[in-house]
């Protein structure tokens, strides 16, 4: 007997909607059936019945019909400025348990500027930044050149490239140009961290009570509890040929995943291990992760490989083999089978259905 009837819902890349003028890689970060098929092996291996549903505007009345116990979201949504939280706002609305981040945390997040608002709120490591809604806007003097361009609310490298990193103010506004015809959302322009890239994965949630609200006192203990962190994964920028410039792109990301060059455990020192663990674990809190998040950051080579905060992924890949967070965890000896149980443990402990 099954012993849960677990709805798996996720975008596929081949269903996405298109849309003429479209650029190529505007829906590189929707899955592909191989990842869904994997994830629902998963779930089977713990004799769970599984169900895929396609996360569109037809899932409201399919959820209706099937009724799960539980949902296993990754879905990324296909429009709108909030859209990871489209599908968690129905499953809210028909009171249907899910694993991951709820509505507000996956709004928030998917912004990368608010994100870094909530994070400088509670002097949290970001990089200084400005937003650019038209093209005229000033930038501001507190901002120096090279400058990162990135669209706002994007993953998997969608609109990052060697030209992401600007020298001048004409590369400026041509990036920022580009990048506002083609993603038609702010741009986030940032101070550019030259250094390493890093991206710590955990899993589990916080022992609560836990506030929002960091304590301001440095020699407060650092709550981690319950979280359990993945090895740090370190992207090896300088395997890839220069026209990557030194940046995860989303070339690197995509049309060349399968060459990914990375070590995991990242040569980290312990030190350095445990204050980006806490950092990751301070973001997922002030943000509100439940489950499951991947936190990226750049060390500063010029100033001691201090960490930075590039952003946090409450909807991490998933995909055997390749996403970062897989493998994390298989450097911990966690294979994809026991990840994905993993989250589904915490969502289903959450609601008291263990
Ligand atoms: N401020 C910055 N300074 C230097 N490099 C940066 C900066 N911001 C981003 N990058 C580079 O671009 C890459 C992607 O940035 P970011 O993590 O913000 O994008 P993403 O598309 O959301 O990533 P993901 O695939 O994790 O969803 C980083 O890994 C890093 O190589
Ligand atoms: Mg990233």
């Amino acid at each position: 007997m099954a012993l849960l009837h677990i709805a798996l819902l996720a975008n596929l890349k081949k269903n996405a909607p298109q849309v003429p003028g479209m650029p190529t890689d505007y829906w590189a970060d929707l899955d592909s059936s191989s990842t869904i098929e994997a994830i629902a092996d998963a779930l089977r291996q713990r004799e769970h019945r599984v169900t895929f549903l396609e996360g569109d505007v037809t899932l409201y009345d399919r959820l209706r019909e099937v009724r799960p116990d539980i949902c296993f979201n990754i879905c990324e949504g296909h429009w709108g400025d909030s859209r990871e939280s489209h599908v968690p706002a129905m499953l809210e609305m028909l009171r249907i348990p899910y694993t991951g981040s709820k509505v507000l945390a996956l709004a928030v997040t998917l912004d990368k500027p608010m994100t870094k608002r909530v994070l400088a709120y509670h002097d949290l490591p970001t990089p200084a930044f400005q937003t650019f809604e038209r093209i005229d806007e000033p930038l501001d003097p507190a901002l120096t050149f090279p400058l990162f361009v990135k669209p706002s609310r994007e993953g998997t490298g969608i609109g990052i490239s060697a030209q992401s990193v600007v020298h001048n103010a004409a590369e400026l506004r041509e990036q920022v140009t580009q990048m506002l015809e083609a993603y038609d959302e702010p741009v986030l322009v940032e101070r550019f961290i030259d250094g390493r890239d890093i991206t710590v994965g955990l899993v589990g949630n916080l022992v609560p009570p836990v506030a929002r609200r960091l304590p301001d006192d440095e020699d407060a203990p650092r709550i981690i509890r319950g979280l359990r962190f993945l090895p740090p994964l370190e992207i090896s920028l300088g395997e890839y040929s220069h026209e990557e410039g030194g940046v995860y792109t989303n070339r690197a990301k995509t049309v060349l995943a399968d060459q990914l060059a990375y070590f995991c455990p990242a040569p980290l020192s312990p030190g350095l291990v445990e204050d980006l663990n806490w950092l990751a674990a301070a973001t997922f809190r002030v943000t509100g992760c439940l489950d499951v998040a991947r936190v990226d950051f750049r060390l500063d080579a010029s100033d001691g490989d201090r960490p930075y905060i590039l952003e946090v992924n409450p909807l991490p890949g998933l995909a055997p083999g390749i996403s970062d967070l897989v493998l994390e965890a298989n450097a911990a000896g966690i294979g994809h089978a026991e990840l994905v149980n993993m989250i589904l443990d915490e969502a289903l402990t959450r609601y008291g259905m263990d």
